[in-house]
C-alpha cells in the first residue's frame, strides 16, 4: 500500500495541504463511501422493509448487506448488529433498556474516569434513577486503566461494566479481554465503548466475549449519523425497545403490541438507509487498505511525533507511551484553542478541548489538552507540519509571557 495513491481517495488530501490531525473526532471519506452513497441517493432513494417494487427491494438489500459486513467484520451473528445513530446512541440504548430494567437500589456499576461522556453518563443517569452506586476503576499514574486496579472495585455487586477500548483522549488500550473475563466470573455485563477502536484494529467480539459493543461509522471513513450496536444476541432480545413506531412492530391493538425481534425492534421507523449502506462501503474500504497496514502506519509515524515532540522543550505530552494515534499534549503556559488557532493558520486541524472526557481532564489538573490524532492516510510531511506549528506557536506566545 502506497500513502500518497491512498490520499488521493480523499478529496481534502488530494486537493489542499491540510494536515488533518483530527481523525479521533472523525475521519475524512473516500470515494469509493461517498459513490455509495450517492449510489442510494441518486439511484434509488426509496424506503425499505415496505416498499413492494423493484427499487425498494434493492434498497433494502444493500442495508441488509451492510449488516452482514458489519456482522462479518467484528466477528458476530447478522441479528446480533443494530444500527443506531452513533456510538453514543447505542451506549445509551443499552443503559435505556437494560440498565433502566435489570439494576437496582445498591447494585453497582463499574466505570473510568478515562471514559468519554457517551460512556460514562448513560450509567451516571441509571445510577442516580435506580439508586444504584457508579463506581470508578481508580486509573494508575499514567491514567491508564489496569487490570490490578480494575480487581480492587469489582465485587459480588458488581452488574454493569462499562469501559472504553482506547481512550479518545488519551490513546491507552484498556486490557479489556482480561476485565472481560474477571467481570463474567462475578456474573457482570460488559459494555464496550469500541468508538476510537475499531477504526484502527481488528475486532472480534467473539473472541473478546463482550456482552456489547458500540461504534461510529464516521470515525471509520464511513458517513455521520451512523453507528452500531453489538450485543449478544439472548441480550438483545430480553431487551425492551426504547423507542416505538413503524417498522419495529408485528401486531399492534389497541391495548397491545407485539415487536419484531432483534435487531429490528431497535430500529424505529424509516432506518438510517444511506448511512448504513456507506457504513458498509467503509468497511470494504478499510478491508481492502487492511488492518496489518493501517496498525503499522500509525505506529510509524506515532513514533516519529513523539520522537520529534521530545526534542521541544517547553511542551508536556500527557500519554509518552500511548500505543496508539493518539497524541495528548500541551504547550506550557499557551491555552489549548489560542495554540490550535496558530496551528489552523498554518493549515493544521487538531482539536484542543477536554474531548468530552471532563473527569479525566480534572485527573490531569488541565481544562483541557491538544490531541493530535493519526490516521492510515496521514504521512511524515503532516507531522513535520504539526512541528513546525508547535515552533511557531510556541515563539508567537513567548513574546506574552
Ligand atoms: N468523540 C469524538 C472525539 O473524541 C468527537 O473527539
Amino acid at each position: 500500500m502506497d500513502v500518497n495513491e491512498i490520499r488521493q481517495d480523499f478529496w481534502v488530501l488530494a486537493n489542499s495541504s491540510l494536515a488533518y490531525l483530527d481523525n479521533a473526532a472523525s475521519s475524512l471519506k473516500p470515494k469509493p463511501v461517498i459513490d455509495m452513497i450517492n449510489h442510494y441517493y441518486r439511484d434509488l432513494g426509496v424506503n425499505i422493509h415496505r416498499g413492494v417494487y423493484r427499487l425498494s427491494y434493492e434498497a433494502t438489500d444493500l442495508y441488509e448487506k451492510a449488516r452482514q459486513k458489519v456482522a462479518d467484520f467484528i466477528n458476530c451473528k447478522f441479528e446480533e448488529v443494530v444500527f443506531t445513530r452513533g456510538a453514543s446512541s447505542a451506549l445509551n440504548l443499552v443503559a435505556s433498556s437494560l440498565g433502566m430494567n435489570e439494576i437496582k437500589a445498591g447494585d453497582e456499576i463499574i466505570t473510568s474516569e478515562l471514559e468519554h461522556h457517551s460512556s460514562m453518563l448513560p450509567w451516571q443517569n441509571v445510577a442516580r434513577i435506580k439508586k444504584a452506586k457508579l463506581v470508578y476503576v481508580p486509573l494508575n499514574e499514567e491514567k491508564k486503566i489496569t487490570v490490578e486496579n480494575f480487581k480492587k472495585v469489582l465485587s459480588d455487586k458488581t452488574k454493569i461494566v462499562a469501559l472504553n477500548y482506547v481512550s479518545n483522549a488519551m490513546g491507552y488500550i484498556t486490557p479489556i479481554k482480561e476485565i472481560i473475563n474477571l467481570a463474567h466470573e462475578k456474573g457482570a455485563i460488559v459494555i464496550v465503548d469500541a468508538a476510537q477502536a475499531v477504526p484502527h484494529q481488528s475486532v472480534d467480539v467473539k473472541a473478546l466475549d463482550c456482552d456489547f459493543l458500540a461504534f461510529s461509522g464516521h470515525k471509520m471513513c464511513g458517513p455521520t449519523g451512523i453507528g452500531v450496536l453489538y450485543g449478544k444476541y439472548e441480550f438483545l432480545q430480553s431487551m425492551e425497545p426504547i423507542e416505538f413506531g413503524g417498522d419495529m412492530i408485528d401486531y399492534v391493538g389497541l391495548q397491545e403490541v407485539t415487536y419484531k425481534d432483534a435487531p429490528y425492534k431497535f430500529e424505529t421507523g424509516t432506518p438510517l438507509i444511506a448511512g448504513a449502506i456507506g457504513l458498509g462501503g467503509a468497511i470494504d474500504y478499510l478491508l481492502n487498505i487492511g488492518f496489518d497496514f493501517i496498525v503499522k502506519q500509525e505506529e510509524e509515524l506515532r513514533t516519529y511525533l513523539l520522537k520529534e515532540m521530545k526534542k521541544l522543550s517547553d511542551i508536556t505530552i500527557y500519554n509518552p507511551t500511548t500505543e496508539t494515534g493518539i497524541i495528548a499534549f500541551n504547550i506550557n503556559g499557551v491555552h489549548p484553542h489560542d495554540a490550535a488557532s496558530v496551528f489552523d493558520e498554518d493549515d493544521v486541524a487538531i482539536r484542543a478541548g477536554h474531548h468530552c472526557a471532563q473527569p479525566l481532564m480534572h485527573c490531569l489538573n488541565q481544562i483541557a489538552t491538544i490531541r493530535a490524532s493519526l490516521y492510515f492516510y496521514n504521512n511524515k510531511a503532516d507531522i513535520d507540519k504539526l512541528i513546525k506549528a508547535i515552533k511557531k506557536a510556541k515563539s508567537f506566545f513567548a513574546q506574552f509571557m
